[in-house]
């Protein structure tokens, strides 16, 4: 089947095959054609070029996209959209004063979304998933990163990455799964850290890796949560079983997290509201991304990555959602990519870079996923006619997607 795409006003982030993440000043730049179609054939982008040179094609169906501009969708590398429930409680808890690490000292936080989930069974909590999966699908997420971590038992954190296997299976959208059983200690192993850290290993880990239900391996790497010297444990029984890491660090403290990333090939490490002058030498020459939640700074009032200095220190940087019930119920990249331009200063090119191609890379996918290039997928998004891409970010709060194509189809 093809479609093809015409008289598009602007078609952004243009690139070779061979590019896989872009860095530091590449950043600033976000290559484009003006007047341009696109073909796609069945799932795939087929040709594209400027508008004076578009083939005929007369089975084609047209989209005529005539002042409006095509990019490609938004690659969200970092949620937790399976969960169950929600935390609005505590949301007015911290209006009225508490901090998010009190709450959590109390019982609250992810334990409250542990208990929960527990209490969910496996068909409500794909229900309640689904319906969040498509929101941000509607809001031109095309591939999407999803962790467990808030079932932390053996049964209920199997039972959360079966649902993302569910969710994998049921709708065109890449889906990249990871295990995060390493979010908290449980109440019974609050005083008996290795138990906890033995079951992930012993019996989560194995049977996770058999069943091929995650990708990729996380912990929380923080003081009050996981040590340096406990996510190691974890990375290293991870790795053993092809498990590749993807860590938060550098939420509320800088205790070593980024540089056990890089020394453990991490895919990503995400969070990084705060950065060390370690932290950038020792994401310098690596593979690892580096990722930014700005939604969840804006949630909590807590820093912003300081995107800048890391740009100028030559790093890439890719931008997510973190899409979870209780530090940023809302998984909205249009939203992420303007406050990163409004709080982070990131220009508009260097936050489109963030969100699609870099957001490729930190989950595994940009030889398929993340740019305009002949054999990647066609998840695009088409705007509504906006006067340049800079409309995206600035109109901050206004929602200018006009269609999605999701594997070459509009997505209704
Ligand atoms: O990425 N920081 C750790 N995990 C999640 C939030 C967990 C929660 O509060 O439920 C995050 O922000
Ligand atoms: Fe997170």
């Amino acid at each position: 089947m093809l479609t093809l795409i015409i008289n598009i006003r602007e078609l952004l982030q243009i690139r070779d095959a061979k590019v896989l993440k872009v860095s530091g000043a590449e950043m600033a730049q976000l290559p484009s054609i003006k007047n341009a179609y696109l073909l796609i054939e069945n799932d795939l982008i087929k040709d594209f070029g400027l508008m004076e040179n578009c083939p005929k094609h007369d089975t084609a169906k047209v989209i005529d996209a005539r002042g409006k501009t095509v990019l490609p969708a938004w690659c969200d590398s970092h949620t937790h959209i399976v969960y169950a429930g929600n935390r609005s409680q505590e949301f007015v808890d911290r209006i009225n004063g508490l901090t998010y690490e009190q709450i959590a000292e109390r019982g609250g936080g992810i334990l409250n979304s542990a208990a929960k989930l527990q209490q969910t069974s496996e068909d409500e909590l794909f229900m309640e998933s689904k319906a969040r999966l498509e929101e941000v699908m509607r809001l031109g997420t095309g591939a999407v990163e999803i962790k467990s971590g808030y079932g932390l038992t053996p049964a209920n954190e199997i039972k959360m990455l079966r649902v993302i296997k569910r969710l994998k299976d049921n709708y065109p959208i890449a889906i990249k799964a990871t295990f995060l059983g390493a979010h908290a200690y449980p109440t019974e192993f609050k005083n008996n850290h290795q138990g906890y850290i033995d079951q992930i290993i012993n019996e989560m880990i194995p049977r996770i890796a058999q069943e091929n239900l995650a990708q990729y391996i996380d912990a929380f790497c923080e003081s009050g949560y996981f040590s340096t010297e406990e996510t190691e444990q974890i990375l290293q029984a991870g790795q053993k079983h092809g498990l590749i890491p993807k860590i938060h660090v550098n939420q509320f403290n800088v205790i070593g997290g980024v540089a056990l990333g890089v020394q453990y090939n991490a895919l990503s490490v995400d969070h990084l509201e705060l950065v060390s002058d370690n932290d950038i030498e020792a994401l310098k020459n690596s593979n690892t991304m580096p990722v930014a939640l700005p939604s969840c700074s804006y949630f909590l009032s807590i820093p912003y990555t300081p995107a800048r200095k890391m740009l100028q220190a030559g790093l890439p940087l890719a931008l997510a959602t973190d899409f979870n019930p209780g530090s940023t119920p809302s998984g909205n990249m249009n939203f992420v990519v303007a406050t990163a331009c409004i709080k982070m200063k990131m220009t508009p090119e260097e936050a489109i870079n963030a969100a699609t191609l870099n957001g490729a890379y930190a989950m595994g996918i940009s030889k398929t996923h993340g740019s305009i290039t002949v054999g990647k997928k066609a998840n695009l998004i088409i705007t509504q006619p906006i006067p340049s891409f800079y409309q995206l970010p600035y109109a901050f709060g206004s929602n200018l997607i006009d269609q999605i194509i999701l594997n070459g189809k509009v997505f209704a």
